[in-house]
Parts: structure tokens; sequence; C-alpha cells
């Protein structure tokens, strides 16, 4: 088993589109209806095994409130992987998402993984009826022009949040050539309800 080192990930988009619902779907497999907004910036670490390399993750969840905008390009600095997203059913978070990966591209350049994603596909995934106004192609493009990977995701339904952080972690061992959504990527439903994990678990992936 190698071991890959620590890596900063900063989560980046406008208010309530799902950003800590994405990092508490990949540390303890459970999701909140209630929105509890994020004040100022919160902090969790994780353990991920991928392809028999470990990481140890930093992941940096900041409050998309403007309030509090000024407090993020100190994280933006520091990190290594950019995680932008934004929410499908509202396209003012996705026309904001390019700005957001301006500014990442702004302060570190190259020797930063950009990630685009974009959350609650509700109309495919989650199979409500609420209209969809960012299609998966506009975001795939999006990504490509701007150099960054994508994907889509329901936190809700569990969908597609193991797979970006394998994507992640593929880009961070340097082994991820494609930049946009791979099919399979886009078939993998998992409407299942999720259960909690128990304390025990929880701490195996820390
Ligand atoms: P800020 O902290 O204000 O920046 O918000 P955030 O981007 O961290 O959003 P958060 O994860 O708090 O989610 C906002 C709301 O959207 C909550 O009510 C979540 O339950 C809901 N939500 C998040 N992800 C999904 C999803 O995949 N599908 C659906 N239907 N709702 C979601």
């Amino acid at each position: 088993m190698t071991h890959l080192g620590n890596y900063k990930l900063v989560f980046l988009g406008d208010q309530a589109v799902g950003k800590t619902s994405i990092i508490t779907c990949f540390m303890y497999g459970n999701f909140d209806t209630n929105y509890q907004a994020t004040i100022g910036i919160d902090f969790l670490s994780k353990t991920m095994r991928h392809e028999d390399t470990t990481f140890r993750l930093q992941l940096w969840d900041t409050a998309g409130q403007e309030r509090f905008k000024s407090l993020i390009p100190s994280y933006i600095r520091d990190s290594s992987v950019a995680v932008i997203v934004y929410d499908v059913a509202n396209k003012q978070s996705f026309i904001n998402a390019s700005k957001w990966i301006e500014d990442v591209r702004a302060e570190r350049g190259n020797q930063v993984i950009i990630a685009l994603v974009g959350n609650k596909p509700i109309l495919f995934i989650e199979g409500k009826q609420n209209s969809k106004q960012v299609s998966i192609e506009e975001g795939d493009n999006k990504a490509r022009e701007l150099g960054a990977l994508f994907i889509e995701t329901s936190a809700k339904a569990g969908f597609n949040i193991k797979p970006l952080f394998c994507k992640i972690a593929s880009a961070l061992q340097g082994t991820e050539t494609q930049t946009w959504t791979r099919q399979e990527d886009l078939v993998d439903v998992n409407l299942k309800p999720m259960t909690n994990l128990s304390h025990s678990e929880q701490q195996q992936g820390n």
C-alpha cells in the first residue's frame, strides 16, 4: 500500500448548492434535508484508499453566503484541489461556477486540480419532476473549456459521490486522462436509502 500524502481540497460554490451535503455523504454516508448554512469555513479530514494508494484528504467546506467571501482566497491559495459545486436546477449557480474557476486559476494557475460538480440532478436520478436548468452537456463543455474534471452528483441519492473522489484521487496520482464524464459514471444510479454508519465505522474512515 502506497501513501500518497496529504491533500487539501477546498469546496466552493454558491449558497445551498450542496457542498456540505456532498462532504457529509462522503464522510458518513448520510443526508440531511434540513438546510443549515455553513458559517465561515468548516474542516474535516478523511483517509481514502484508491487503487492501492492511501490519501489523507483535508476537506475545507466554505460558506456560499456573500458575507463570508473574504475568507475564501487564503483557502484557495493553500489547496491542491478545488471542488466547484453548482445546483443543476439553478442556472445562476452554474454561471457563477465559471467565476469560481477563474478565481482559482488566477490564484493557482495549473498547480491545482479543479473538479466541476453539478449537484442535485433531480429529474433523472432523484425521480422528481423539478426542472433541470443545466444539462449534463453544458456542464461537460464548461469543464472541458476550463480544464476541469466533471461529474454530476446527488448527495441525496448518494449518487456519484465516491466516483467524484475517485476521479480526484486519480488526478492526484496523475492517471486521470479524461476531463469529461464517462458514460459509466452516468448510469451508476443507487436509489437505496442511505443508512447511518455506526460510530466505529465512521472512525475507521478518519
Ligand atoms: P452553504 O453552506 O450555504 O454554502 O450551502 P451548501 O452548498 O453547503 O449546501 P447544503 O449542503 O447545506 O445543502 C443545501 C440544501 O440542499 C439542503 O437542504 C440539502 O438537503 C439540499 N441538498 C443538497 N444536496 C442535494 C441533492 O443532491 N439533492 C437534493 N434534492 N437536495 C440536496
